[in-house]
């Protein structure tokens, strides 16, 4: 097991006193794919710009720990160096768009890395198509809509083939048809390219088909990070951010609580409605 992000009791504040970080240790896994949960203003896009460099090197402020991104320390690393291997959308994914044209934004994102044109095209071409951008090249990034835009970005980073792909909120321009076929396309990325993914999350239910980890900031602090069921059943236990519990989910821990009933940790939809198609017989079964 190697692992790809490690935070050793790593704080920070972009001014000082106000620690919006505080005394975080985070493991995450080469080859997994983890998601950041947690209420608004938890930390969740302080600790993605961390991974990514930005804390320290853009925003300054005061830190204290350590953080490893591909066995580089950060620290000592610069943000250009740590972008050759973590590809990051942020939140605020349209200051992230520099030209004019579609096909450009990828191409930019692949200019003074010593590719050639003929590659630049070719990588152009093939994730315009992952993003299903594909007759897009040559219209203007300001007629794109947030959705496209947010895509767009995700293209021009995976042209340059991360090992890590860092995603902050990545759907919120997205209807839940664009959420399903975005995080189809990362569980690809991530189970047949190996790629290691940290994304931060709203929609449980659109990760929990691909997560391994989920990680649960609140107010700064790292609360609990474990397996999915065990960050929600966490979370339902100790009314942490409840308001994030998927519906079903939230139906299964409470028919647990209630009887003596273990379902499978659902991951799909499918496996809820089956559970509960046989519990619900089963009930019924006794009651007769
Ligand atoms: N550039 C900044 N300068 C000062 N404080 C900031 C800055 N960005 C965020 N903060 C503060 O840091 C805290 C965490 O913010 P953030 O990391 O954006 O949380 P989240 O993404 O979970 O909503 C908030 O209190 C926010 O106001
Ligand atoms: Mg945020």
């Amino acid at each position: 097991m190697m692992i790809d992000i490690a935070l050793q009791d790593f704080s920070y504040a972009y001014t000082h006193p106000k620690k919006v970080l505080d005394n975080i240790n985070i493991a995450v896994e080469k080859g997994s794919f983890s998601v950041i949960l947690g209420p608004s203003g938890a930390g969740k896009t302080t600790l993605c710009l961390t991974i990514a460099g930005a804390v320290p090197h853009y925003f300054g402020g005061s830190s204290a720990g350590e953080v490893h991104v591909a066995g580089i320390n950060t620290r000592k690393s610069t943000m250009h160096h740590l972008a050759l291997t973590v590809g990051t959308v942020l939140q605020d994914y349209e200051t992230q768009l520099v030209t004019m044209t579609v096909e450009e934004e990828v191409a930019f994102s692949l200019e003074n890395r010593g590719i050639s044109p003929e590659e630049i095209n070719l990588r152009v071409k093939e994730t315009l198509t992952k993003v299903g951008l594909t007759g897009y090249e040559k219209e203007l990034v300001t007629s794109l809509s947030g959705g496209q835009k947010q895509r767009l970005v995700l293209a021009s980073v995976l042209a340059t083939n991360p090992k890590i792909l860092i995603l902050d909120e990545p759907t919120s321009a997205l209807d839940p048809e664009g959420t399903e076929s975005l995080y189809r396309l990362l569980g690809n990325l991530n189970r047949e390219h190996d790629i290691t993914i940290l994304v931060v999350e709203h929609d449980i239910a659109a990760v929990l088909p691909y997560a391994d980890q989920f990680i649960l900031l609140e107010n700064g602090k790292l609360i609990f990070s474990n397996t999915p069921e065990n960050v929600l059943s966490f979370m339902a236990n100790s009314h942490v951010f409840i308001e994030a519990i998927p519906p079903l989910w939230q139906l299964k821990l409470m028919l647990e609580q209630h009887s003596s009933y273990q379902f499978s940790p659902w991951r799909k939809e499918q496996d809820a409605i089956l559970e509960l198609h046989q519990f619900l017989q089963e009930e019924a079964n006794k009651n007769a």
